[in-house]
């Protein structure tokens, strides 16, 4: 299966909340980052440098399974929208590449499980070949913010926020997935690839990466990197998904459900 290249009309562009307006302001992000925690843009920009330490600062050390989801939830608070913000601030040229490649494959009922600041569930929203948007995260301030976002935007009607994917109110099967920066927060990623394989509708791409690895310096003490869990989840990648090709050079990968044997 190949998707086509978004022409004009079913690309961001169109509605002006594509990936030029991402790179020109990270769609208004500092402005209403600020006005959501309450502070000055400048002492917001004051405190986008420290944001990975200060997130990481809240980590107890090693990875616990058990705790992983708690530190999500409750932990993080809002240190995470800070972490995140200064991320695809700072690295706004490697997330528009995500953006372009989401804008490639997104139609239907697109999940965003994860989906962080919002950037990409956003992005989606303002696609017309996208119905709908179903923004899965555990951080409340994450979903809260988002639902803020996409009001301002006049999108609230196509993007809704949900903690898990157990919520009845969500689809059964989704067209589109994305899945971006979040399956080496899990306790069991393998797990959550079989889960996302049984919500995919048939002709559905998922778009997923990863990052098993605490980082060099120890930056990232959030982030699983069991061999065996691992292991287990190139199996099950390998087991249900055939990845498709996209020409972007960067490390998110697309993938359909692979048929047969
Ligand atoms: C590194 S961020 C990535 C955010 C976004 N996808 C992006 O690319 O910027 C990881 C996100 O996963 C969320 N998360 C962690 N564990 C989760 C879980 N079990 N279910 C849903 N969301 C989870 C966190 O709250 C956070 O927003």
């Amino acid at each position: 299966m190949a998707a086509a290249a978004a022409s004009p009309a079913a690309s961001g562009a169109a509605s002006g909340w594509g990936v030029e307006r991402f790179l020109a302001d990270g769609f208004d992000l500092r402005r209403q980052l600020a006005a959501y925690l309450q502070i000055s843009e400048a002492e917001l920009t004051g405190r986008l440098p420290s944001s990975t330490a200060d997130l990481a600062a809240l980590h107890p050390g090693a990875f616990d399974l058990s705790r992983a989801d708690q530190f999500y939830e409750e932990t993080v608070g809002t240190g995470h929208l800070l972490e995140l913000a200064a991320w695809h601030l700072g690295s706004a040229d490697y997330i528009a590449d995500t953006l372009r490649l989401q804008e490639r494959f997104a139609c239907g009922h697109l999940l965003d499980f994860g989906g962080g600041i919002g950037s990409h569930a956003l992005a989606a929203a303002a696609l017309p070949q996208v119905d709908a948007v179903w923004f899965v995260d555990l951080n409340p301030h994450n979903r809260a913010f988002v639902e803020a976002r996409a009001a301002a935007r006049g999108l609230a009607h196509k993007l809704r926020c949900f903690r898990d994917l157990g919520d009845p109110a969500l689809p059964s099967r989704f067209d589109t997935l994305v899945c971006l920066d979040v399956l080496e927060h899990l306790p069991d990623p393998a797990e959550r690839l079989a889960v996302f394989a049984d919500r995919m509708a048939p002709e559905a791409i998922a778009l997923l990466n990863w990052y098993f690895f605490q980082g060099f310096k120890g930056e990232y003490p959030f982030h699983l990197d069991d061999p065996l869990q691992i292991e287990r989840f190139f199996l099950t990648l390998q087991e249900r998904f055939l990845e498709v090709f996209h020409p972007f050079l960067i490390t998110t990968r697309a993938y359909r459900l692979k048929v047969g044997p």
